[in-house]
């Protein structure tokens, strides 16, 4: 069905039955579309579809039937106009800013954002003449006297990786359009499940399909979406032309992964809260983050912007980094690894990996101690995750 004819349905239901373009064959599952090109019906045609008269496919690089079907998917879940996938969420993230600026124009993004994505925002926008100030996210006055008659496009995520802060979207889109500029949210911590950021004011959302939309460790994958005007404006040719296009096979896994989305992620989430449970009085642990619990330093904003938790948990070990590694390696179930929202629950050290080329001060000011590690909860039973967790804390 399309997305239109879906969308009297609930979500968990758009995200099975939205997008599908059945072949002649009939299939129940929706087909993978493993070519490159397309042939046409004569030279008409050919010159009718290149001259946009004709809707059909010209070249994978601009659409395939599979990358469709997932951009159509995710598209009705979220509730978005218009979709466009892409190789990676990096290739998301960056193209979501790039398609709307040029040389002169000014950006405005918070801190505590993926180390790639900071990467692209500090490093390189400016070396392409696009100025960018790093803001404290949670503080609005600071986003508020950050704008410039030349800002063009603000850049945030929430909940933040790995502390799992949250950041008020509609207080902050308000503040980029009456600046007259955009907002464009990463969502990949939340998952679409948990939070719609177009519906609280951003004009662009992207994702990691990468996590919890694959949810089971296999491909690489993006997507970003808009209203039509927004990806039509900024997004459409710019992946035409510079080819940063996703795989038809890559889309198919992550179209496949919708299916399963909203039981896994639900699950994953009610596995996190029970972590938090049960480590929360743990007198090894001096801190514990999750968004969710009336203790998390931004409760209120939480219970007005999201309609669940996470499937994330960050704490920190009382004796830093030796305390940490030692409760890692003792770990028996849950694996170490830099990647989340697999079905495997994965443990990551932040300050030794993802946020290693941070300076310490810029650690210090993100909270990211020495002691913290950040878990992504998967589909394992929740007794035995808490189980492992618990044995290893003995060991650190
Ligand atoms: C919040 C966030 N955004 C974007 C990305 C980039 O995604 P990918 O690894 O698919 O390029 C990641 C990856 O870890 C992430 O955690």
């Amino acid at each position: 069905m399309s997305a239109s004819a879906t969308s009297k349905y609930r979500p968990e239901t758009r995200l099975v039955q939205s997008g599908i373009l059945r072949s002649q064959f009939g299939e129940t599952s929706e087909a993978l579309f493993l070519t490159q090109g397309y042939v046409y019906d004569n030279s008409a045609q050919a010159e009718a579809r290149f001259k946009g008269e004709d809707p059909g496919y010209q070249y994978s690089r601009f659409a395939n039937p599979t990358v469709t079907m997932l951009e159509q998917r995710i598209a009705a879940f979220e509730g978005a106009e218009a979709a466009r996938a892409t190789a990676t969420g990096m290739a998301a993230v960056t193209l979501s800013m790039m398609g709307q600026v040029k040389a002169g124009d000014h950006i405005v993004a918070s801190k505590a954002i993926f180390g790639s994505c900071l990467y692209v925002m500090e490093e390189y926008l400016p070396r392409y003449g696009v100025e960018s100030t790093i803001v404290d996210g949670r503080n609005l006055d600071e986003w508020r006297s950050a704008m410039r008659p030349n800002t063009r496009t603000c850049f945030l995520e929430t909940p933040t990786n790995p502390n799992l802060e949250v950041l008020d979207i509609a207080a902050i889109a308000k503040i980029a359009h009456e600046a007259g500029a955009t907002l464009v949210v990463d969502n990949v911590f939340s998952t679409p499940l948990w939070q719609s950021p177009l519906t609280l004011g951003a004009d662009c959302v992207v994702y990691s399909t990468t996590k919890h939309i694959d949810g089971q460790g296999r491909c690489l994958g993006g997507v970003i979406l808009g209203s039509n005007k927004f990806i039509n404006d900024h997004i459409h040719t710019f992946i035409r032309q510079t080819g940063p296009s996703m795989s038809p096979f890559n889309a198919w896994v992550a179209l496949k992964g919708l299916e399963t989305l909203a039981v896994r992620v639900r699950r994953q989430t009610d596995t996190a809260a029970s972590v938090a449970v049960a480590l929360a009085e743990h007198p090894k642990i001096s801190r514990l983050i999750f968004p969710g619990r009336p203790d998390h330093p931004q409760a209120d904003i939480v219970a007005r912007q999201m309609r669940g938790g996470s499937t994330l948990v960050a704490f920190e070990i009382e004796g830093g980094k030796k305390a940490a590694f030692a409760f890692q390696d003792a770990l028996k179930l849950v694996r170490i690894s830099n990647n989340l929202g697999d079905a495997k629950s994965l443990i990551t050290h932040p300050a030794t990996t993802t946020h290693q080329r941070l300076k310490p001060e810029q650690r210090k000011d993100l909270s990211i101690s020495d002691g913290m590690v950040r878990l992504s909860c998967g589909l394992e039973h929740p007794d035995d995750i808490i189980d492992d967790l618990m044995a290893a804390l003995k060991a650190a």
